[in-house]
């Protein structure tokens, strides 16, 4: 039977070593070289230092993965943002897709709703409005190659 299926989302604010582009493309080449082995996929937007990243793929594998982000000291001021189960994968093709976003872009996904229960009517729909907003912003950015 396939694992079931769990999604996390957080924010968090760069710190200092994390201050270019290209200590930002160390780090891509890191998570999604572990994502891989997970099998774990999702998003990673940025703003001048403020990051949002959604993870997708079994719990055990999530758990895994955000243990290694939340150990690292290249971000801080973490908040978790949503936590729970998921019926499919909204990123399947990304092990960890990258985008720069806008200060009002990113703003507006962090504050959205992140729980279903929260923003469901009457379980019509399983999306709920911050996935909604990251889903749209992500058709339309310029993204980078995973
Ligand atoms: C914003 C941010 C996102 C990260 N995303 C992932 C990820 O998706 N997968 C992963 O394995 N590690 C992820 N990491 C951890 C890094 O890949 C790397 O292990 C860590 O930055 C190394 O530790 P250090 O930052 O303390 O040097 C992330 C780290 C940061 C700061």
């Amino acid at each position: 039977m396939p694992k079931k299926l769990y999604a996390l989302a957080y924010i968090s604010t760069a710190t200092e070593r994390l201050s270019t582009p290209e200590a930002i493309d160390a780090l891509l080449v890191d998570a999604r070289a572990f994502n891989r082995k997970c099998d774990v996929t999702g998003v990673l937007l940025h703003n001048d230092g403020s990051f949002f990243q959604y993870l997708e793929g079994s719990k055990d594998a999530v758990d895994l993965v955000y243990e290694r982000i939340r150990r690292s000291l290249s971000h801080r001021n973490i908040c978790e943002l949503v936590s729970e189960p998921i019926l499919l994968r909204h990123f399947s093709s990304w092990s960890m897709g990258f985008a720069e976003g806008s200060a009002s872009e990113l703003q507006a996904i962090a504050q959205a709703h992140w729980n279903h229960e929260r923003s469901n009517l009457k379980g019509a729909s399983h999306v709920s409005p911050g996935l909604k907003l990251l889903l749209h912003f992500w058709q339309n950015s310029k993204r980078c190659v995973a």
